[in-house]
């Protein structure tokens, strides 16, 4: 017993040295890396000022992989002062000969008019792969600088299906979360569904209806849904009485009576675990807050706004005016009721101050944006948030744009009813699993591995192919476009990445023993670009997640895969005299290549 607790206790402090250790190997990515020395050398140059923050962007010519683009900036700055510099080239030259020495640098040198060309070393940049090779790729994640996020996605809407609109808003917004979350942030992963309205009225009223036993109630017994409701919305236009009965249920239900509150609940129930079917098939991990989660706190918060000034009277409802928009934002309506916008300012508040969560992003199609431009100028109205929205805490809408048919309309069935998005899934599996048969796969493996690959790659094909355009785009939803397995598709990426993981298996080489001994050479000119390349995935997430676009990872992705068929073409690897150092660039680029699938939320796939 002793001894073991002793095993424990070592394993616990190696533990801590480990990841202190790579608490102090974090000098940020590439560019800021590079950034500090050219900040350093602005300095060292220009001692008496301007002082510029140094401009530093990874750029793809021949004379070199990153640019310090200052001197033209400053030489426009210190004109005519200061003889010493007649053109900025000579500012270039002064930025160049200030630099401190270091290992990250091969060659500087000043080209056009004073941009600063960098050549990085090699030998740094083999270093540095080999270090992620043994520390694992989390010693390049980014540090941001907010330390707790809200995404607010998927978001459906109680006894409605959820349609491809809800199919983006899941997929974009766990992959943002999961970008968050490798870069070090806490995030509250919300679903902020629509649980509450005037339209439960007409649903509790059919329900009592159907099942004079309450009892009866259950997901069997109801079906679908979606028939339910069109049913009950039917039934609510076309009979005054039931119309009346549906409005007095509504009242009811507000007022929490237990019949009505336990019909919402069973309601609630049915569709919840409708949707938890797409979430688990998708393996999306969120949490439900739901808009009646607000409803205690909506008073007191309309309250607080109106005590600021901010609530006016127009037209019998109770309004907050935005500059710049000619119609107000109505947070109690005229019936004294309350609507989307009072729940969501009243969750904006409950985020902010109960969860202290510095970053709040919204993921809806973009025919939201005015909604959200407006709650959010309440906000900062109210001082909630910061005027200029520069700093935290931060909101942002991020929108996106309609999938498409191939009529290019909005994508419907044949039949033109909204796309149940379980068929989608089905079909995407069905499709892949088709192709895997074809190849001869059904012989080759088990069951179990036909089925897996089948839903990695079916559900991957769907989710990349979102993913991959901006977000603000539309996009045209095509199975036969999305499962090719040539072009930029998830189906041409999982099987490169299965390649790679193949030649390293045929090579019969231990890599975990060999990353430790031996060393990576950079030689050949396609070895150095994959290196490179592989190098620079912190600072493209990084970018990904400031700018909220998980595309830029996407083409990462691409361009990384692209550069490693280059390098596999023109290098051999197994049987040359590289062998060792190759393999471990091909293990360096499956990692990247699998955390990418990781943070895009797609299921890497091992063999094929
Ligand atoms: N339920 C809404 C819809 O289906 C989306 C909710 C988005 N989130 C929010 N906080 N408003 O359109």
């Amino acid at each position: 017993l002793r001894a073991t607790s002793r095993r424990i206790a070592l394993a616990a402090k190696t533990l801590t040295i480990t990841s202190m250790a790579n608490e102090e190997e974090y000098a940020g990515n590439v560019k800021q890396q590079l950034a500090k020395l050219f900040d350093a050398s602005l300095k060292a140059a220009f001692p008496t000022g301007p002082y510029v923050e140094p401009l530093v962007a990874a750029c793809t010519s021949k004379f070199g992989d990153y640019q310090c683009n200052n001197a033209m900036g400053i030489f426009s700055k210190i004109r005519g002062q200061n003889t010493e510099y007649k053109k900025p080239a000579s500012v270039g030259e002064a930025i160049v000969k200030n630099l401190p020495p270091s290992e990250m640098i091969e060659s500087c040198s000043v080209a056009g008019p004073g941009f600063v060309n960098v050549v990085l070393s090699k030998i740094w940049i083999a270093k540095n792969i080999q270090k992620m090779l043994i520390g694992g790729i989390e010693i390049w994640a980014p540090r941001l600088q907010v330390k707790k996020a809200v995404v607010d996605f998927s978001s459906p809407n109680i006894a409605k299906e959820m349609h491809v609109g809800h199919l983006r808003s899941t997929i974009i917004g766990d992959s943002l979360a999961r970008m968050l979350e490798f870069s070090n942030v806490e995030v509250l992963r919300r679903n902020h569904v629509g649980d509450w309205g005037t339209q439960f009225g007409m649903l509790i009223e059919y329900l009592f209806e159907m099942f004079p036993n309450i009892e009866d109630v259950n997901e069997t017994a109801i079906g679908d849904l979606q028939a339910f409701y069109k049913a009950s919305k039917q039934r609510f236009d076309s009979d005054p009485a039931f119309k009346e009965r549906a409005q007095k249920a509504v009242v009811s239900l507000q007022g929490g009576e237990p019949k009505y509150r336990q019909a919402w609940m069973q309601i609630c129930e049915i569709s919840r675990k409708e949707f938890d079917k797409v979430y688990k098939r998708l393996k999306i991990r969120i949490e439900e807050k739901g808009e009646s989660f607000y409803n205690q706190y909506i008073p007191g918060i309309i309250e607080k706004l109106s005590e600021k000034g901010l609530v006016e009277e127009s037209q019998g409802a109770r309004v907050i005016f935005i500059e710049g928009v000619n119609i107000p934002l109505i947070v109690v309506k005229s019936d004294g009721g309350y609507n989307y916008a009072s729940t969501d300012l009243t969750a904006l508040w409950y985020r902010l101050n109960e969860e202290k969560a510095e970053w709040i992003v919204y993921v809806t199609d973009v025919g939201q944006q005015q909604h959200f431009d407006m709650f959010f100028s309440a906000a900062k109205r109210a001082g909630w948030l910061p005027a200029d929205g520069s700093t935290y805490p931060k909101v942002n809408h991020v929108g996106f744009g309609l999938v498409l048919g191939e009529d290019g309309k909005r994508f419907r069935t044949r039949s033109s009813e909204v796309v149940r998005l379980v068929d989608l899934l089905d079909e995407a599996k069905s499709r892949s699993k088709a192709q895997l048969i074809e190849r001869g796969k059904a012989e080759e493996w088990t069951d179990n591995e036909l089925e897996q690959t089948a839903e990695a790659v079916g559900y991957g094909a769907v989710k990349y192919a979102d993913l991959k355009n901006n977000r603000l785009t539309n996009y045209t939803f095509n199975f036969d476009q999305m499962l090719n397995d040539k072009g930029n598709t998830a189906v041409y990426l999982l099987y490169a990445h299965a390649r790679i993981c193949s030649i390293i298996r045929k090579s019969k080489k231990d890599i975990e023993e060999l990353k430790k001994t031996e060393s990576l050479v950079l030689d050949h000119a396609d070895e150095r670009v994959l290196a490179l390349h592989l190098l620079q995935f912190s600072e493209v997430v990084e970018e990904a997640c400031a700018n909220l676009l998980p595309n830029v990872l996407c083409e990462y992705l691409y361009n990384l895969s692209e550069n490693f068929t280059k390098f596999y073409s023109n290098c051999q690897v197994v049987g040359s005299a590289e062998e060792i150092s190759r393999l471990l660039l091909c293990e360096a680029t499956a990692r990247v290549m699998r955390k990418c699938f990781h943070l895009l939320g797609i299921e890497p796939v091992y063999k094929i």
